[in-house]
């Protein structure tokens, strides 16, 4: 890694906030928190709390002659007084929690008893912005569901293997996806099959560099791009196009972090990480040192919900990809993800999350492990990425025999990895 750390989106280490700032910064906090309360509860927060109400209603049962419908109104009010009231202490609760971690404080919380504490993982998604993009603002209103969809990529140099890609997913019958056309042609090619097209507008500067059509520029502009969809409040499962669609991955995600990756790892303990030991032992009694160490995540298929930390992120890998001529976006990628904060740098800490190495399978995993096992054949996988072989469209096509058309013996004629 590069040892620079300068420039707009790769801060040093940022200066803490000072004295007055912070002051200030509580007081706006306090203001809103009032704000909060006085919305929810005009008449007051404690009168609401369930030992107060129901000694009101106590009091209206003894002292007048209500009808027992009237009674029976005002506890179901009070219950739905005391839902409200735990789901308003549970948002103070995380508001704390969030404000705390922005390094202010607030209201103290208590910890809970042994093992029920639990930190938040699940940011939350930023305002969407449509000044961002109006036009694609629309197009995303159409294509999306429940604000999420695929984006893949494309120009005409990957023609015949984004029909390919394409095909698989209308017959899962995956509605929202979406190819971001890099050229005329492809984008006309989509239209005339009906397949979800948007062509960014020839003048946004940096999309001269996808005409050249290098993979690494291609790289830089694409997480450049995806940072639109994200302002404009959506979550993009991004893809690859040398990818069999099997079942819809929406059905598949756990949608609780920033991003929720497929791994590059072939089995357990390289795709979700371990103790790895370095031996060295001329150090004698202290021969054995300890390291984490985990299978990068694949930058061509993840999840990502539209988030600060998700932005920053992509801004990040965007800003090197186009800083540092010789870095490759899926290293950049899983550095930004993984490593803390160290002098000279701030870590990100995007939460993250490594899908299922067999519902969300590369094709290592396939090709070494999974054809050659009796149980492991029998599942099926949400999608296959070719990701780990040269012949992408043979193999894509031997997966859709093999899952799809119940040819057992599809998968036999290919060596495991590029022979
Ligand atoms: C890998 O992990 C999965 C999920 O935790 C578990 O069901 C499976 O048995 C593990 N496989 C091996 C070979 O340890």
């Amino acid at each position: 890694m590069a040892g620079r750390r300068e420039g707009p989106l790769m801060r040093g280490g940022a200066p803490p906030p000072s004295r007055g700032s912070r002051i200030a910064m509580a007081i706006a906090v306090g203001i809103l928190l009032g704000c909060v309360f006085a919305f929810l509860y005009p008449d007051g927060f404690f009168l609401h709390s369930s030992g107060s109400a129901s000694s009101y209603l106590r009091t209206i049962k003894v002292g007048s002659c209500e009808s027992s419908e009237r009674v029976n109104s005002l506890k179901s009010e009070l219950a739905s007084l005391s839902e409200k009231n735990s789901e308003l202490k549970k948002q103070i609760k995380e508001l704390t929690l969030r404000l705390q971690s922005a390094g202010i404080d607030t209201l103290p919380i208590k910890a809970g008893p042994f093992g029920t504490v639990k930190a938040i993982r699940t940011n939350p998604t930023v305002t969407p912005d449509e000044s961002v993009n109006p036009r694609l603002a629309k197009i995303l209103k159409e294509v999306a569901v429940k604000k999420e969809l695929i984006v893949a990529l494309a120009n005409s140099n990957v023609r015949e293997m984004l029909e390919f890609w394409f095909t698989n997913i209308k017959r899962v019958g995956i509605p929202n996806y979406l190819v971001v056309a890099l050229d005329e042609n492809i984008e006309n090619f989509c239209r005339s099959n009906k397949v979800p097209v948007y062509r960014r507008d020839p003048d946004e500067g940096i999309d001269s560099i996808a005409k050249t059509g290098q993979n690494h520029a291609v790289s830089a502009l694409k997480f450049h791009i995806l940072r639109e969809f994200l302002q404009l409040g959506y979550s993009v499962l991004l893809s690859d196009i040398d990818i069999v669609y099997l079942q819809n991955p929406f059905d598949h995600l756990y949608r609780d972090s920033d991003v929720e990756s497929m791994s590059d790892g072939h089995d357990n303990m390289t795709a979700y990480g371990y103790n790895d030991v370095f031996d060295e032992p001329s150090m004698g009694w202290s021969r054995y040192a300890h390291t984490m160490r985990i299978w990068v995540y694949n930058s061509g298929f993840f999840y990502i919900r539209p988030t600060i930390p998700s932005i920053e992120l992509l801004d990040r890998v965007a800003y090197r990809l186009s800083h540092e001529p010789k870095s490759w976006d899926q290293a950049v990628f899983n550095e930004e993800l993984a490593f803390p904060s160290r002098p000279g740098r701030d870590g990100l800490y995007a939460a993250r999350r490594t899908m299922d190495i067999y519902l969300f399978m590369n094709s290592k995993v396939l090709f070494k492990t999974v054809r050659k096992d009796p149980k492991l054949r029998t599942l099926k996988p949400v999608i296959v990425h070719l990701n780990y072989h040269p012949d992408k469209l043979e193999r894509m096509k031997a997966v859709v025999e093999f899952y799809v058309n119940g040819k057992k013996n599809a998968l036999e004629n290919f060596p495991d990895g590029s022979a």
